[in-house]
């Protein structure tokens, strides 16, 4: 009886920390695909601390932003939201659909910089 109390246990740690991990956002290295139904390519690299740090990114709410009657606000983020909360599939509701509002977000700036990959296979490696 002991025994399976000891197991138990050491599981339940084990998924509560598994779960916790897979919620940071330091030991990201892909965007999950998991809102696409069914998905044509291979998640898009993004390590993510690494990657903001290179490109100097210090508002959160350049990725992570929040609107207001179609306003940026300035001192507000949703980093505790995923993008498919906001942006649907098809679009629907406020804001670019789901796909756009990655590529748009993503590509908008490395174009804009011209620095950081815009070529498919750069981001959606085989
Ligand atoms: C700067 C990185 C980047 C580039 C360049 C890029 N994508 Fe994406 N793409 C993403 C991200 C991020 C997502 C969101 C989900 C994910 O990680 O796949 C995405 C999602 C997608 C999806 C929806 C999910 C799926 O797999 O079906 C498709 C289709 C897609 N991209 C195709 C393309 C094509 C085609 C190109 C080139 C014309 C391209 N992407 C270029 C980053 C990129
Ligand atoms: C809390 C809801 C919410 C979340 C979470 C959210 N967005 Fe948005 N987003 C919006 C709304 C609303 C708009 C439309 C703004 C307007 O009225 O033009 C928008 C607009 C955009 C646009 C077009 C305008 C622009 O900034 O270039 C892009 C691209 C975009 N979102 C990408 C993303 C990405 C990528 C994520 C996740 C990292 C994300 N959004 C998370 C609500 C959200
Ligand atoms: C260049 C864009 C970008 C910037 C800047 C950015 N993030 Fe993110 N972050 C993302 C994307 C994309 C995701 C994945 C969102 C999704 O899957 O819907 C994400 C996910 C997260 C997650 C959830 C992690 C997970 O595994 O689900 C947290 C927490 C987070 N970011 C925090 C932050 C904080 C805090 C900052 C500012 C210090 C920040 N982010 C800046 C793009 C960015
Ligand atoms: C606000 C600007 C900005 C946004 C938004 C942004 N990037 Fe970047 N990205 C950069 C810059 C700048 C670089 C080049 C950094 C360097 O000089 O190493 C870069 C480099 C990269 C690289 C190559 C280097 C690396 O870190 O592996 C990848 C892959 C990448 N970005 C993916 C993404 C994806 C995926 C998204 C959207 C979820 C995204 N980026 C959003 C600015 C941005």
């Amino acid at each position: 009886m002991k025994t399976v109390t000891w197991i138990t246990l050491a599981m339940i740690v084990g998924i509560v920390l598994a779960i916790t991990s897979a919620w940071s956002q330091d030991d990201m290295t892909i965007v999950d695909n998991a809102a696409f139904d069914n998905p044509q390519r291979t998640p898009s690299v993004f390590v993510h601390d690494a990657h903001n740090e290179a490109a100097g990114i210090d508002d959160c709410a350049e990725c992570h932003h929040v609107y207001e009657d179609g306003k940026r606000l300035e001192d507000e983020s949703s980093e505790d939201q995923s993008c498919s909360d906001c942006h649907e599939l098809t679009g629907a509701g406020e804001g670019p659909p789901l796909i756009k509002a990655f590529h748009t977000n993503c590509k908008g700036c490395h174009q804009a910089q011209k620095k950081g990959p815009i070529m498919c296979g750069e981001c959606h490696i085989k």
